[in-house]
């Protein structure tokens, strides 16, 4: 990892996790094309390297982020434009991640910051965390999972007010939805994503891998299609090391000393 110029900080734990901060604080991390770019590729070194095994990834201030670049975004000055160049697809990077990522959400969560925020895996907000997706308010709709992802997290009346007014959840409203997993104490949330994601740590790299893509797999299958995929996942356990290992130990009683393998 570089260190120099950062849009995205790296603060790679020897507890075997990551923490990327998104640093562009004086524009409320507006989630700018370079700074997407940034957050893959460091994400996509995460997943590389055998020695982490689940990233953190927050904000600074008041915002996780307050959405993607509006300024950038509206440089780009017909359909024929951002239908040629893709606008945001380079986006589902994130999503492509194999270990698990917590997001800390401390501050406004808003438009792509609220769907860059449901592509991680455990939400972990402060009281002060913010989410919404006010797209309508500039005369546009989300564009990377706002319509999708939200409604499955919250349900069809939730999402389509937050869609249609604008308005957006606070904190207890957010977890009360099931959208975030916890609230917690202004200025804790960071600390307790990285307890969730030492935790994880603390498990099997492949394992946690298996679990998460059959978690995810459930939003786009039918219940029949995903208990079947689940099956087959629950199955390929059996050629992992780590599971003869985790069940060995516990009729050894003795602690499992995982391979990752
Ligand atoms: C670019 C942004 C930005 C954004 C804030 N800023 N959000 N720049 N893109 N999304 C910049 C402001 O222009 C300002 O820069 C600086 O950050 C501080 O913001 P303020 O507005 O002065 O702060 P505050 O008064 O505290 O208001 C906070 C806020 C507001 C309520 C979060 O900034 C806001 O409404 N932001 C936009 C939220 C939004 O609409 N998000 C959705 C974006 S669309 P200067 O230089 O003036 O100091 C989106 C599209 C999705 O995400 C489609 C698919 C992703």
């Amino acid at each position: 990892f570089s260190s120099s110029e950062e849009l995205v900080l790296v603060d790679r734990r020897s507890s075997g996790i990551a923490v990327l901060t998104l640093n562009r604080p004086k524009a409320l991390n507006a989630l700018s094309d370079s700074l997407m770019r940034a957050l893959a590729e460091k994400l996509q070194q995460v997943d590389a390297d055998a020695a982490l095994k689940a990233a953190v990834v927050t904000g600074t201030g008041k915002a996780f982020a307050a959405g993607a670049d509006i300024k950038e975004m509206n440089s780009r000055s017909s359909y024929s434009d951002v239908r040629h160049d893709n606008m945001l697809a380079h986006w589902s990077a994130v999503s492509s991640i194999r270990k698990p990522i917590v997001a800390a959400v401390g501050g406004f969560a808003l438009g792509g910051g609220c769907e860059l925020a449901m592509s991680c895996d455990i939400i972990i907000a402060s009281q002060a965390a913010k989410f919404g997706q006010p797209e309508i308010k500039l005369g546009t709709i989300p564009g990377v999972g706002g319509t999708q992802r939200l409604i499955r997290a919250i349900g069809k009346s939730k999402a389509m007010e937050l869609v249609l007014t604008g308005e957006m959840l606070s904190a207890e409203e957010a977890e009360k939805a099931g959208l975030v997993s916890r609230v917690v104490p202004v200025g804790t949330e960071l600390d307790a994503a990285v307890a969730v994601a030492e935790k994880i740590a603390g498990f099997s790299t492949p394992v946690a891998q298996l679990a998460k893509e059959c978690v995810n797999a459930s939003q786009e299958m039918s219940l029949a299609e995903g208990l079947r995929f689940e099956r087959h996942l629950f199955h390929a356990t059996w050629g992992l090391e780590d599971r003869k290992e985790g069940f060995e130990a516990f009729v050894a009683k003795r602690s499992p000393e995982w391979k990752h393998r």
